[in-house]
């Protein structure tokens, strides 16, 4: 007979979940942390949000490194041990994997098991002579010694994606001090950084038309329903996503449509008409903005590649000064 009871780690999982939606909840203005959209219906959503053609960082940056992976990989060393933080669907690793020699090993790291196993398949096939590594994890608690180290071998963080952009600058900092750690003083970080730019190209990015990226801010509430049992209404809540030009990112909001009241657990959270939960943030960073940043976190800029329209930065930063400079362009 098969057993249905969840496993231990799932009620711990479903209690987080719960613990950090009413803590956002009772928070004023009302928030949700982002890492909650990523369920395995969120991660789809997320992919078809990367094809659509408001959505301009996906594809931007493959164009990049497409053009650039073979000199990127020279950089980073082909024989390095690549960790990749939020690995997804891992569609853009292959364009810097294709350049690594076959002794460099791969530490893909997701926190949705389903989809880190499916990608590291995928690419497994593709490159049957790289060693993978995949770990399930949240990269954001990771601890060091979970990732095997490799004698003699350097360690490089790649993040692509601009997720660093949903992170405050303040997190930004600890978490590039976090990689920092991780990688250890001989260690390199390749890290794609959305640029900013107009507001209107901003704007369509994060309200597309066929209306996917709507649907990934109102999964939220839908796993609120299914996995906490919440009592709410999803058609009382609407999907708002703008520019803040003084804050220098796009805020992602679910407004309530009315007045009401949703019930999540054993507690009732008023809503005012138009009063939201802020849902996401996602930063925009020239790169000179992102170089001070990275500096503030022990890291040193050696090479920038962009587009020709100037929308997307890929940086390469080490720990150690001694590397060759490489200028950017
Ligand atoms: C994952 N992250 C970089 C995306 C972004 O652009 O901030 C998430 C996203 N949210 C809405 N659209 C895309």
């Amino acid at each position: 007979m098969r057993n249905e009871s969840p496993t231990p780690s799932q009620n711990q999982e479903e209690e987080d979940f719960l613990c950090s939606v009413c803590e956002g909840l009772r928070s004023r203005p009302k928030t949700n942390p982002p890492k909650y959209f990523y369920d395995a219906h969120g991660s789809q959503l997320f992919d078809l949000i990367c094809t659509t053609p408001e959505y301009y960082p996906t594809r931007t940056e493959t164009d990049i490194l497409e053009r650039h992976g073979a000199e990127m990989a020279e950089m980073i060393d082909p024989s390095c041990t690549l960790i990749e933080l939020g690995s997804g669907s891992a569609i853009k690793t292959p364009l810097i994997l294709q350049h690594l020699a076959p002794d460099a090993v791969y530490v893909p790291i997701d926190i949705c098991e389903p989809q880190l196993l499916n990608s590291t398949q995928r690419l497994q096939a593709m490159f049957p002579k790289l060693r993978m590594q995949p770990l399930c994890a949240d990269y954001h608690q990771l601890p060091g010694h979970v990732i095997k180290r490799h004698a003699g071998k350097r360690q490089v963080v790649f993040f692509p994606g601009s997720t660093i952009g949903n992170c405050t600058p303040g997190e930004a900092v600890k978490l590039l001090k976090r990689i920092a750690e991780l990688v250890g003083s001989s260690g390199g970080l390749l890290i794609g950084v959305d640029a900013k730019k107009s507001t209107g190209i901003l704007n369509a990015a994060y309200n597309d038309s066929a209306g996917h990226t709507a649907a990934f801010n109102i999964n939220l509430l839908k796993r609120m329903q299914s996995e906490l049992g919440a009592q709410l209404d999803v058609e009382k809540f609407a999907h708002h996503a703008y520019y803040n030009d003084a804050h220098g990112r796009i805020e992602m909001h679910l407004v309530s449509r009315c007045r009401q009241a949703i019930r999540v657990g054993l507690e009732s959270f008023e809503f005012e008409e138009g009063e939201s939960i802020h849902t996401e943030n996602s930063y925009k960073y020239t790169a000179q903005e992102f170089q001070k940043l990275a500096r503030t976190a022990g890291w040193h800029l050696r090479s920038t590649w962009r587009d020709e329209n100037q929308l997307f930065n890929v940086h390469y930063l080490s720990q150690s000064v001694a590397e060759p400079l490489k200028l950017a362009r």
